[in-house]
């Protein structure tokens, strides 16, 4: 087993990463998980890239074209005829599959959780790498085993020229600034649009914890989309007491500080903004690895009685909001449920503990509304009874 430590900062504090790093500048943590141990061997992540709901790519450096793509689901023989060097697998969101990799995330308690998308695993052969580029979010780079050489460049904008390849979004030019080799239990942070280039020392693996921040277009595309189901055909555009336009065919800036009127209100509604994005940010990934199951009531009793406890399904979100002083609103996989504010310290434990353990549970018992949420997120398939992810 691996030793998840309580942060992943090392001796820096939460405050001084947040002043200082966060969306600022890169920082290298040497040892911030000392002695760590990949909780997946390199063949345990090359038997996820066979699986058809996970997604995974290689990249060769020098496939049939420069910084060659192939995308899985990939068979065994795939990895028979590959290179001894220069390529790397990477899979996409193991979180969501080993339970064990999720447990890292518990390191990042001094970032909202909300905005951890998935952790990223690569394997890479000698030489592997997947070339000059940047990132449109936030990323903590693990190295869970070998070393990795990561250069780091330029800030880059959405003009920086990129080589023309159909897939992969691969710098053209690379203006180093600094240079590091990690090894094992070193971390190294990125900002979003930091240039950075790793190239495997030897055959590694380095574990990507990514972070996810809509963009504007995201913002203002699925808000309007939520809001629009709540507004009637009789609310319109009006003009009443206008005076005698000059000339018929033209739009005059009054009519466009109507408009303004009407989009400046709607979204003015801070609740309503709030709501869509508690859904909007706790959407799972996978939706069909979270389903409604039949849930029998007298399980629960039965199972915290067996000194069973709760766990979180990996691949739910969660999070809350509290709405005044009467109520709270839970967030989990992309629903809402505004609850009383009593139940506060009961979602606050349900939305930051991975495991729920049998005792704190049964003392919920005399709580209905309690109660009753616990059977709500297990019905939902949210929360799962211990084993059952196993
Ligand atoms: C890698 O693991 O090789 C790439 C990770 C990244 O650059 O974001
Ligand atoms: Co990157």
């Amino acid at each position: 087993m691996s030793d998840t430590p309580a942060s992943a900062l090392g001796d820096l504090s939460p405050e001084v990463f947040l002043r200082d790093y966060w969306q600022k500048k890169p920082l290298l943590i040497r040892q911030a998980f000392a002695g760590y141990e990949s909780p997946l061997s390199p063949d345990e992540l090359a038997g996820l890239a066979l699986e058809e709901e996970v997604e995974s790519r290689i990249i060769l450096t020098h496939g049939k074209t420069p910084w060659e793509l192939r995308q899985g689901p990939f068979g065994e023989d795939d990895f028979k005829t590959l290179p001894e060097q220069d390529w790397t697998l990477l899979v996409q969101a193991v979180d969501q599959f080993v339970p064990e990799v999720a447990e890292l995330k518990s390191a990042f308690r001094f970032l909202p959780s909300w905005r951890i998308d998935d952790i990223m695993i690569s394997y890479a052969a000698p030489g592997g790498s997947v070339g000059p580029h940047f990132d449109n979010y936030d990323v903590f780079l693990l190295q869970a085993h070998g070393r990795r050489r990561w250069k780091i460049g330029q800030h880059c904008t959405p003009e920086s020229p990129l080589l023309a390849h159909p897939d992969l979004r691969i710098l053209q030019d690379f203006e180093q600034q600094q240079e590091w080799v990690l090894e094992p239990g070193d971390m190294l942070y990125i900002p979003p649009g930091v240039a950075h280039y790793g190239i495997a020392e030897d055959e590694c693996m380095t574990y990507s914890v990514g972070f996810r921040a809509p963009s504007h277009q995201e913002i203002l595309l699925h808000f309007t989309d939520f809001l629009g189901q709540y507004l009637n055909d009789q609310d319109r555009y009006s003009d009443a007491g206008m005076p005698v336009p000059a000339h018929p065919a033209a739009i005059d800036d009054a009519s466009i500080e109507r408009l303004q009127g009407i989009v400046l209100e709607l979204v003015q509604d801070k609740a309503a903004l709030a709501t869509w994005f508690g859904r909007f940010m706790t959407e799972p990934r996978y939706p069909e690895m979270l389903q409604a199951q039949e849930f029998e009531s007298h399980l629960l009793q039965e199972e915290l009685d067996n000194g069973y406890g709760l766990t979180r399904n990996p691949n739910a979100r969660l999070a809350y909001r509290e709405e005044g002083e009467e109520h709270v609103m839970l967030f989990a996989t992309g629903e809402h449920c505004l609850l009383p504010a009593t139940l506060l310290p009961q979602v606050q434990l349900i939305c930051e503990q991975e495991y729920l353990e049998p005792e704190t549970l049964l003392s919920w018992r005399q709580n209905p509304e309690a109660w009753t949420l616990l059977e709500q997120l297990l019905a939902k398939g949210d929360l799962l009874l211990e084993g059952e992810d196993e």
